[in-house]
């Protein structure tokens, strides 16, 4: 039971979320749109949900796809590492640093067909510190990204666990954001952290992106009951905008970065494999209705 859990949500928030008030961003006429995957708990995801999402659009969907990597992990390139062809000219942290602003110096070819990607960027939390000082700072990825929007039709961000100012960046650059999110109590709670963030920078800023879903991730089928709980809590706060895929867990995902090789390539026929590909498939759904309902039935 929701209230069993305790839980309160600001009746502001209720609003955003519930009733559509956060400000839809449109990229522009032609330009690719920009979908942040976020969520304030680490491990629950992002970066695996935002490596498969940008391959099986690429492979699937035949969209042009960049996937930044704003954690200084550098968990994509890790995830990739047997799809890489070079390295970047620039990093993400020199071109958010420099007077360019062009974040297409940071990009390079996978061998994934469609699917471009930047490097990985040990600096970025130095980097963060120091733009903190900056005249605009949480618009600089925005602001880098415009070239690349004009190259690709889809830009996916893969955030860091914390809403600082490399997160905001982009949340501000996104048009949508896409919140993975286990299947825990804590996790919930940084869901609506996330919301309430995304509330004060449509306060703030006059832009928040739209929330396109919450994606449960790494849901271990057999904890039937403790997911029931959980999953009626997000539904109560956030219907409708809880994506009908879930991620289950599965020990070919993680065996794949093993080998820094998506899913799909190294284990086509996993159940993991298929559960991308239906996120895939729905995240077009809700963005391209048109093109989702033309697509030849799998
Ligand atoms: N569905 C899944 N089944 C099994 N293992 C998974 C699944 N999803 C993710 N993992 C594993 O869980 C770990 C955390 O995943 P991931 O790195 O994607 O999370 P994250 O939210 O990006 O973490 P961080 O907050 O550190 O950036 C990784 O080792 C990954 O292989
Ligand atoms: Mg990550």
């Amino acid at each position: 039971m929701v209230t069993s859990i305790g839980y309160g949500i600001g009746t502001r928030l209720r609003k955003a979320v519930g009733q559509g008030a956060l400000r839809r961003m449109d990229a522009g006429a032609g330009e690719g749109t920009c979908i942040a995957v976020a969520a304030q708990k680490g491990g629950v995801g992002k970066t695996t949900t935002a490596v498969h999402l940008a391959a099986s659009l690429a492979e699937d969907h035949q969209l042009e796809v960049l996937l930044i990597d704003l954690d200084n992990q550098g968990h994509v390139a890790s995830s990739l590492r047997a799809h890489l062809r070079s390295g970047a000219a620039q990093t993400v942290s020199s071109v958010l640093l420099g007077r360019d602003l062009d974040l297409m110096a940071a990009v390079v070819p996978t061998n994934i067909p469609h699917l471009s990607v930047t490097g990985a960027d040990r600096q970025l939390s130095n980097t963060e510190a120091q733009l903190a000082s900056r005249i605009g700072r949480e618009l600089l990825l925005r602001r880098a990204l415009r070239s690349a929007r004009r190259r690709f039709d889809v830009i996916i961000l893969d955030c860091p666990p914390n809403l600082g100012l490399l997160t905001l960046n982009g949340l501000v650059a996104a048009e949508r954001v896409l919140v993975p999110c286990d299947l825990s109590i804590l996790s919930l709670e940084g869901v609506d952290d996330l919301m309430t963030t995304l509330g004060n920078l449509d306060t703030m800023l006059g832009r928040a992106p739209e929330l396109l879903g919450l994606v449960h991730t790494r849901v271990d089928r057999r904890n039937k009951r403790q997911n029931a709980t959980i999953r009626s809590a997000v539904a109560e706060r956030y219907a409708g905008h809880v994506l009908a895929t879930e991620i289950g867990v599965n020990t070919d995902i993680s065996g794949a970065q093993l080998v820094g090789k998506t899913i799909f390539a190294a284990y086509p026929n996993a159940r993991g494999a298929d559960d991308y590909r239906a996120l895939a498939d729905e995240v077009v759904s809700r963005i391209w209705p048109a093109r989702h309902a033309a697509a030849p039935a799998a």
